[in-house]
């Protein structure tokens, strides 16, 4: 087989993807096999089946992308702003003609369904790197009035290699929000994927690797505590960026100190969602339905997991949530009919289940089980979670404290409005909130006082490029998917004083 596959216009199977992606890790251009020689197994969560093998980078491995990445910089650094945005820009195209086989890819591996998560995602992924690659000419500097005869002004410049770190809910979408800003801001990448998901990142690369540069975008895949602390903790890595669980944030947040390089964390959430007795039923169990994000399983930093309702409308509004989660199908991943698809792993199947169980144990508590099990033998072993729609659980219940990030979401009944902004505030996380009423009043006294870095009235969408997304509290450091996400956390500003006196 090539070295690489003839990228345009291909469209090949998931399968024969994987075969041809399987045990390699991309460094300095080329798909290659590790030094290490290790692999892990990846599995098709709707089935339980090995897809197949994914290479364990070690310290060899890291050390050698890591220099890929310094050896490309050095040139990739001085290339004109606009013309590294061009490429970036020619990546978003090459990528979104590759996006049905990205999507499937994708799809095989996290268990996703393929038209309401992956196609959808696959866009965004393309978009995010469209966007970056318009801002090239904003990378500017300011100029600060001293004296006619000198000249003091501030550049920016990158900062280097970059580390990135990356879960496996939105694994595309999630090394665009890295990828792009980076390497537009003249940065060079070496990208950890997640151990459940490393393919499609992968293949993304590879095909991005026909326009850019050798070294710039390097891959690696591996486990957290030996592949990605190497790469975190390696001396020429100038600036890291995570996405994932709190502990992992702290533990990688501990490493990058040692170095006292920049870091942005990205560490998930337990995002309210608050419904004022003024809205309108029928949309705001739309809102809803969409908000918990039911059909990636729950398995969203953003999902609204605590419904804060008003109490004059609780059990309309329960029992039409209800009648809309049954509605939504369970099934193939890959079938264009399914809505919900697999959680991601055995371990991520147990803690969900296990904090059903605990939910239901509570005097009181009820679980309403939605929507059906798939009937289809083929998935009998698959990962797959009836959505569960708790009452009667306190806010400071574990199932409301707790990132689960399953199809879990607890509603709370409130008739204070003072309080129930309390009780949204009551949590660790500080990521996304939403607010649903039509009073202006109260939306505005909402969203000054919720505890998010991200707020939304009577909606509740996903990340987009160009809003500025990140969390507060232990939510996380820093901003994304913005310009100032590029700005402030790709580049360092230099100060520059002329003295022509
Ligand atoms: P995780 O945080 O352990 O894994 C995410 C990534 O971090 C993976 O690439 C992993 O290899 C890497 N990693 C883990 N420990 C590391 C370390 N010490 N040094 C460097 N890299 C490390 O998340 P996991 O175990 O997959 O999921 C556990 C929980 O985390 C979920 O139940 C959910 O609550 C939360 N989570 C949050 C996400 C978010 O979007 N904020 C995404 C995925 C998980
Ligand atoms: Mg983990």
């Amino acid at each position: 087989m090539p070295p690489f596959l003839p990228v345009v216009g291909s469209s090949l199977s998931p399968l024969a993807l994987v075969k041809h992606l399987e045990n390699k890790i991309l460094i300095d251009g080329k798909l290659i096999l590790p030094i290490s020689k290790r692999t892990f197994a990846v599995h098709n969560p709707a089935t339980m089946e090995t897809i197949g093998q994914a290479a364990e980078a070690n310290e060899d491995d890291v050390n050698n992308a890591v220099e890929s990445a310094r050896k490309a910089q050095k040139e990739w650094k001085h290339m004109d702003a606009s013309h590294r945005g061009r490429l970036v820009s020619q990546c978003a195209d090459l990528l979104e003609e590759h996006s049905d086989e990205l999507a499937r890819l994708e799809t095989l591996e996290t268990g996703k369904a393929l038209r309401t998560e992956s196609q959808v995602e696959v866009r965004a992924f393309a978009n995010t790197f469209r966007f970056y690659g318009g801002l090239g000419l904003e990378l500017k500097g300011e100029t600060i009035p001293f004296s006619d005869s000198m000249l003091t002004m501030t550049i920016r410049e990158p900062l280097g290699v970059v580390g990135a770190i990356i879960a496996w809910n939105v694994p595309l979408f999630l090394m665009s929000l890295k990828v792009a800003p980076a390497l537009v801001a003249g940065n060079s990448v070496v990208v950890k994927s997640a151990e459940e998901a490393p393919y499609a990142v992968l293949r993304a690369a590879e095909i991005m690797n026909t326009i850019l540069p050798p070294g710039v975008l390097n891959i690696i895949s591996g486990d957290g505590p030996g592949t990605g602390t190497a790469l975190v903790r390696h001396p020429h890595v100038a600036k890291v960026t995570f996405t994932g669980s709190v502990d992992s944030g702290k533990a990688i947040h501990k490493n990058v100190n040692e170095k006292l390089i920049p870091i942005t964390l990205e560490l998930g959430g337990k995002s309210p969602m608050i419904i004022c007795e003024d809205v309108e039923l029928e949309k705001v169990v739309e809102g809803a339905l969409v908000s918990m994000r039911f059909t990636r399983q729950g398995q969203s930093c953003t999902a609204a997991s605590r419904i804060f309702v008003h109490e004059s409308i609780f059990s309309p509004f329960l029992e039409l949530l209800k009648e809309k989660v049954n509605t939504l199908k369970m099934g193939d991943p890959m079938n264009m009919e399914t809505d919900i698809g697999a959680v991601i792993s055995p371990a991520q199947h147990g803690k969900i289940l296990n904090y059903i169980e605990m939910g239901k144990k509570v005097p009181g508590a009820m679980a309403h089980v939605c929507s059906e099990l798939p009937k289809d033998p083929k998935l009998a072993k698959g990962l797959f979670i009836q959505p569960v729609l708790f009452t009667g659980l306190p806010n400071s219940h574990q199932v409301c404290q707790e990132e689960i990030f399953g199809p879990v979401t607890a509603l709370i009944p409130w008739k204070d409005f003072d309080d129930v902004l309390l009780q949204a505030n009551d949590s660790v996380y500080g990521l996304a909130a939403t607010l649903w009423t039509n009073n202006l009043h109260r939306a505005l006294m909402g969203v000054h006082r919720l505890e998010a870095g991200f707020v939304q009235v009577n909606q509740n969408t996903v990340v987009q490029p160009g809003l500025s997304y990140g969390g507060v509290k232990s939510s996380g450091v820093g901003k994304e998917a913005s310009l100032e996400a590029m700005l402030e956390h790709f580049t360092h500003k230099k100060t520059i004083i002329f003295n022509m006196e």
